[in-house]
């Protein structure tokens, strides 16, 4: 059976091992993460105690990670968002994204959701633009491209 709860650092074990390379990390992460990776350095790097880090998990596995942060008023960003290697092209994406989204506007009442994506990472890209969410700005110098989604305008 599957349940949201909070995530925890032991949680990163799991998702140690599902990040094979940095450029595997950079693009879940983004830049600046040490490597390599471990457990309680990738919690602290990740601000995983501050941020809203919610897991999904399966029969005692983590199954999708992601993070919340509210940046601004009535603005949140979504981070770090990540599906079990094994459980991809299933729909988990989505099912984790969305509920992340109804957490940052029905909880926190943000209207503006952001993220950041690197132009390559096609399977993330077409995940968000399937939610609603639109490129906003320009890509920067390294690949990234950031997103936006308005909730005012969800159906
Ligand atoms: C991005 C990610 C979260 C998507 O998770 P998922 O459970 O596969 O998502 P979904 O099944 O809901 O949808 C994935 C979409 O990408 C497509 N997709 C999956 N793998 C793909 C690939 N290698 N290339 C292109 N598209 C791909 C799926 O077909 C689906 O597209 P659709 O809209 O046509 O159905 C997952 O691939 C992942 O964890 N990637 C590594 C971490 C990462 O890059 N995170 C994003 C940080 S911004």
């Amino acid at each position: 059976m599957k349940r949201w709860r909070r995530a925890r650092q032991h949680d990163m074990a799991q998702v140690i091992d599902w990040i094979d390379s940095p450029r595997q990390l950079e693009y879940w992460a983004g830049p600046g993460l040490s490597w390599p990776l471990e457990q309680r350095r990738l919690w602290r790097e990740i601000d995983g105690a501050w941020l809203r880090s919610r897991a999904l998990s399966g029969d005692g596995h983590l199954l999708a990670f992601g993070q919340i942060s509210l940046r601004a008023h009535r603005r949140c960003h979504l981070a770090r968002i990540l599906v079990a290697p094994g459980h991809r092209g299933q729909g988990l994406g989505e099912e984790l994204c969305r509920h992340l989204i109804h957490e940052a506007r029905d909880r926190l009442q943000a209207q503006r959701i952001t993220l950041n994506v690197f132009h390559d990472n096609h399977a993330a890209r077409r995940l968000y633009h399937r939610l609603g969410f639109i490129e906003s700005g320009t890509l920067d110098e390294r690949g990234i491209q950031p997103m936006i989604l308005l909730t005012d305008e969800m159906p």
